[in-house]
């Protein structure tokens, strides 16, 4: 059986990096239309499904992707983009049917708010017929249709995964002593912050290019200097 504890939930920086994420999504996607909704897609909707993906990497603004993985198989995923300023957009989850009820859409759903919390205030998604429950029980709430909303909340504590906002519109104050330069030479390499309850960031860690691992600590509170520096190292072991 499969268990919670075996699936890692990976935010995916740089999908153009290898292209075998789409085939993932389009995947995915398709095994769900078909399991879930009895739709059989053909080689037209998998050159569809596969374009828009790559095209929501390439021209979408502040956009984001997770996967959920057991071992090295992809078994969900999710990704989205801002959708205007008040409003990040859930565009797809998908969750191997195999693999549901335990979690995973949950898990990957709140990955994508946290990441959507730093910039915006409301989270948006037009649900699947068969999802609009799903979407209630997480919190959204059905102003029109299919249409669901949620307001985030305002505790964003801990680790968010940055993509290619490269920092710039965060709600959140940068109070960490970052070298701006290098950040913006790490464009879709994993970055990551840490967020403090008083929604400032007190940690800002990148991956070079050249796989070092760099981390800027705001040092006004010292006891937590450690802390922050660890959780930022950790968040890096989950990265493919
Ligand atoms: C909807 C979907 C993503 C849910 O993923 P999942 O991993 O099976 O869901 P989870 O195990 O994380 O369930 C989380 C909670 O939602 C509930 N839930 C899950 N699917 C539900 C559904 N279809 N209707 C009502 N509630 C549902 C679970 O009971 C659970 O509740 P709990 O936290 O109180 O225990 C998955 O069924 C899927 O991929 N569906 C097909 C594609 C789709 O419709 N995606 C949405 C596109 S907008």
């Amino acid at each position: 059986m499969q268990t919670r504890q075996n699936i890692r939930i990976v935010p995916i920086f740089n999908q153009a990096a290898n292209p075998k994420i789409w085939a993932d999504f389009t995947r995915l996607e398709m095994l769900c239309d078909t399991v879930k909704y009895g739709y059989h897609s053909d080689d037209s909707d998998k050159k569809r499904i596969y374009e828009g993906h790559m095209d929501n990497w390439t021209y979408k603004r502040y956009n984001f992707a997770f996967a959920a993985y057991d071992e090295n198989i992809m078994v969900g995923f999710a990704n989205g983009f801002l959708e205007n300023r008040s409003e990040m957009y859930l565009r797809n989850l998908y969750v191997n049917p195999q693999y549901n009820g335990i979690g995973i859409g949950k898990r990957l759903l709140e990955q994508s708010e946290r990441v959507a919390n730093l910039v915006v205030s409301n989270m948006s998604v037009i649900s699947l017929n068969g999802a609009v429950s799903f979407y209630e029980t997480c919190g959204y709430e059905n102003p029109d249709n299919r249409y669901m909303l949620k307001k985030l909340p305002q505790n964003l504590i801990g680790v968010v995964p940055v993509f290619k906002t490269l920092l710039g519109g965060m709600r959140a104050k940068i109070k960490a002593p970052y070298d701006r330069k290098l950040v913006r030479q790490c464009k879709n390499q994993p970055i990551f912050v840490y967020v403090t309850p008083d929604r400032e960031i007190d940690g800002v860690a990148v991956r070079t290019p050249d796989k070092e691992i760099k981390i800027w600590i705001n040092e006004r509170n010292r006891g937590m200097i450690d802390f922050y520096r660890k959780q930022l190292m950790q968040a890096f072991e989950k990265v493919k």
